[in-house]
């Protein structure tokens, strides 16, 4: 099966910017590649978002936002990840389970464990191949968002974002040969042609 590739990190950190310079690469050099991401990426999985990102003034509890974000996923395994990969493209998807884990455990302090299940269920198993982690304090990648337009997650505090960091980190620690940490206050080039690099090697090109 092609590579499946995921894009995480916190607010701000510049992943989204990167997963389209990968697929625009890879897709120079005619090498069949598709690009999604979390939440969303199905009509199921916008709607969801909708509500998850821009209904601030309805609640939503944490393991509610729990079981959307794992809906949405399921919908978009089943709708378009598992498709594409059977159908032979690289899959780089921006944001995937890793970010529950990073956000509803570290940061919303769900049990690890049962976010673990959920990600196996709504992903029937399915792992990444490779995981690029873009690393940024929080405080900087909240400088960097749009003040006007501001989500339900970029609006909690200084101290869930970086306790989502620190989740991520240790994550990638839990994981090393499948994450690949990158400074994302490093030049938006350098990062890119740091992933370029090692994704080359992944596909053996
Ligand atoms: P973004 O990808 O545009 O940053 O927006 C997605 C937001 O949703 C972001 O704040 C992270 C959050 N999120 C979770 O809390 N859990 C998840 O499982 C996913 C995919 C995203």
């Amino acid at each position: 099966m092609p590579p499946f590739i995921t894009f995480e990190g916190g607010e701000g950190c510049g992943k989204s910017y990167q997963a389209r310079a990968l697929h625009r690469r890879l897709t120079k050099q005619s090498i069949p590649a598709v690009l999604t991401h979390e939440p969303g990426g199905t009509t199921l999985g916008e709607n969801i978002t909708r509500w998850l990102k821009w209904r601030g003034d309805v609640p939503i509890s944490a393991v509610g936002e729990l079981l959307l974000f794992s809906a949405s996923r399921n919908q978009l395994m089943e709708e378009f990840i598992i498709p594409k990969l059977n159908e032979g493209n690289v899959v780089i998807c921006d944001r995937f389970y890793d970010s529950t884990l990073a956000y509803q455990g570290y940061g919303r302090g769900l049990d690890l464990d049962l976010i673990k299940t959920l990600n196996t269920l709504s992903t029937g198993g399915l792992k990444p191949s490779f995981t690029v982690l873009l690393d940024i304090p929080a405080s900087d990648g909240l400088a960097r968002k749009n003040k006007k337009r501001i989500d339900r997650f970029e609006k909690e505090a200084v101290v869930f974002h970086e306790q989502v960091r620190q989740g991520y980190l240790q994550l990638a620690r839990n994981e090393p040969r499948r994450f690949l940490i990158i400074d994302a206050l490093l030049p938006k080039n350098a990062v890119a042609d740091i992933i370029q690099e090692r994704v080359r090697r992944l596909i053996n090109l």
